[in-house]
């Protein structure tokens, strides 16, 4: 590809002549932007470049595996694993309401990434993986929610108070080229292409008050969704049912129903599926999944996930259901 080849190299020199040999942090999240970013850092300087991964214990099930597999293994980049799981857990303990869920998830997160940025006392810059339609957005007016994701998304506040300059290699791009870079740069189609997940993650896919244990059912689910999506190819497209949806996950609902299993009965928690498609995330259809693929998404989270015993499908569209529960 000659023209991201082009693109590749005179990006990698404007970053060394900006950096020069100092040396660079940067968030990961295992989210498309912020892992393009950290390739195209590192392919420009290397171990110059440390990751710094926050695991809230809100994420989908292996990511910090992958994550660390993909960054530390293959690219051999510098990455501090940061299992903060307990923190977040004790700091959310008993908060039910999705707002109050989102600040103390924003906070925590800066907390626990401004800890290790200390630590890194040689760091001058701290990179980001904001991308053009971040940039708009921010000079734009602003609902509440957008807001939000923007402090989560790019540790807001940080600079200041760590007295870093900023490092955003990717400004200057929308979504799909930044997907084409990171193919260019190596990183898997399946990572690039993903769909998009919030930053709170998990935290506001379990509704209501957030525990461990629901998240571990979660997570177990959620998987599970995503994998029969993934394998289940539709006829007409030649495309799997995951590249059809633009985002699909499953939501924890703290309540019990009652089921039989053998020869007993159980009292367990309920699944919600939500696939949608949309363009802009603003507006949204509930996507029209194969039945055979709802079927089977759902015998399998009943038999896998112990602790789970009913599984719903959401058909609300966007307005006025949000894609998000909370
Ligand atoms: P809603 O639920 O508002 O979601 O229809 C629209 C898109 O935004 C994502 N979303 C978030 N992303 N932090 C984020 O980084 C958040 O707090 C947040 N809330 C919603 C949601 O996943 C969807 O893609």
């Amino acid at each position: 590809d000659w023209i991201m080849g082009d693109y590749i190299t005179e990006a990698v020199e404007k970053i060394r002549q900006q950096v020069g040999d100092e040396e660079v942090i940067l968030g990961l999240s295992g989210g498309v932007d912020s892992s393009v970013a950290a390739a195209l850092i590192h392919r420009a300087i290397g171990d110059q470049l440390t990751c710094v991964f926050v695991d809230h214990g809100l994420l989908r099930l292996n990511e910090g595996k992958m994550v660390m597999e993909m960054f530390a293994g293959r690219l051999h980049a510098k990455v501090i694993h940061v299992d903060a799981t307990a923190q977040f857990m004790g700091e959310l303990e008993g908060v039910s309401d999705p707002e109050a869920k989102r600040k103390i998830i924003g906070k925590e997160f800066v907390e626990v990434f401004q800890v290790e940025a200390k630590k890194l006392e040689n760091a001058k810059w701290l990179a980001q993986g904001t991308i053009y339609p971040d940039v708009i957005e921010s000079g734009g007016a602003k609902s509440k929610k957008a807001v939000t994701i923007k402090s989560h998304h790019n540790v807001g506040g940080l600079p200041e108070t760590l007295g870093l300059k900023l490092l955003e290699p990717l400004r200057d791009l929308f979504k799909d080229e930044v997907r084409e870079l990171g193919v260019a740069l190596g990183l898997p189609h399946d990572m690039v292409y993903r769909h998009p997940f919030p930053g709170p993650g998990l935290g506001v896919r379990i509704l209501g008050a957030v525990k461990k244990e629901y998240a571990d059912l979660l997570r177990l689910a959620d998987a599970i969704f995503i994998e029969e999506l993934r394998n289940t190819i539709d006829e007409k497209t030649g495309k799997s049912w995951y590249d059809l949806t633009s985002q699909a996950f499953a939501v924890f609902l703290p309540v019990k129903s009652v089921g039989v299993m053998g020869d007993g009965r159980t009292y367990d928690y309920v699944v919600a599926l939500r696939a949608v498609v949309t363009s802009d995330f603003m507006t949204a259809h509930w996507a029209e999944l194969p039945y055979a693929l709802l079927g089977k998404a759902s015998n399998r989270i009943i038999n896998e996930v112990r602790g789970i015993n009913r599984v719903v499908y959401d058909v609300s569209g966007k307005p006025p259901a949000t894609i998000e529960w909370e």
